[in-house]
């Protein structure tokens, strides 16, 4: 496999450069993608800007929409945050910013037994600066902020971008598709109008 050398990125904004020169290319290495963007260190004064909360739900807000290749998104999470879902064939990466996050990983439902409690493969917790990886292929997750007294902020690249996924019940293995929509975009509130949504992933 080839080596690709990188520079660690200083700031998001190095992050984002070099994103862009990756994803300029059609053929996508996952480690290469997970290795930068674990290498970058956090800093709160880099996405500040675009970390909006909501009491009741976790938030997406949007960050760079990567010349059609990717989205960016911050996800900000509060106490007892999550869901289980699906990827929609893309590929999605998620760096921990500040706080901690709890996958877990599912087979997907078998389409031929009805109701029945989805099967887990494993849970770990992500700290900060981790990255974790996932795409259909691998099965479903559950990301969760499962701390009762701190939030969690999150970094999320999803390539190709998608704008709807589904979402799983843990015990009966039914699913809903949902429409996926941002509560900011570029540091700005979506306005109110077009951000409602039942959930989000
Ligand atoms: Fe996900």
């Amino acid at each position: 496999m080839d080596q690709t050398e990188f520079q660690v990125p200083q700031t998001l904004e190095d992050l984002i450069k070099q994103l862009h020169e990756i994803f300029s290319s059609d053929k996508i290495n996952v480690e290469e993608v997970q290795t930068l963007m674990e290498s970058y260190t956090s800093n709160p004064a880099d996405w500040r800007k675009f970390a909006k909360f909501d009491k009741y739900r976790y938030t997406r807000n949007l960050v760079d929409k990567g010349n059609g290749k990717f989205n960016l998104m911050i996800l900000c999470w509060g106490e007892g945050h999550g869901s289980i879902h699906d990827h929609s064939d893309s590929h999605c990466f998620l760096k921990l910013l500040q706080g901690q996050l709890k996958e877990t990983q599912f087979d997907f439902p078998d389409s031929n037994r009805k109701n029945r409690e989805l099967s887990k493969k494993w849970e770990k917790n992500f700290h900060e600066n981790q990255c974790t990886y996932i795409n259909d292929s691998i099965g479903l997750h559950r990301v969760e902020n499962v701390s009762h007294t701190e939030t969690a902020v999150s970094l999320h690249l999803y390539s190709p971008p998608f704008d709807s996924c589904h979402c799983y019940d843990e015990r009966t293995g039914y699913k809903n598709k949902v429409k996926m929509t941002f509560w900011s975009r570029f540091g700005e509130r979506t306005p109110l109008e077009t951000s409602e949504s039942k959930e989000n992933n």
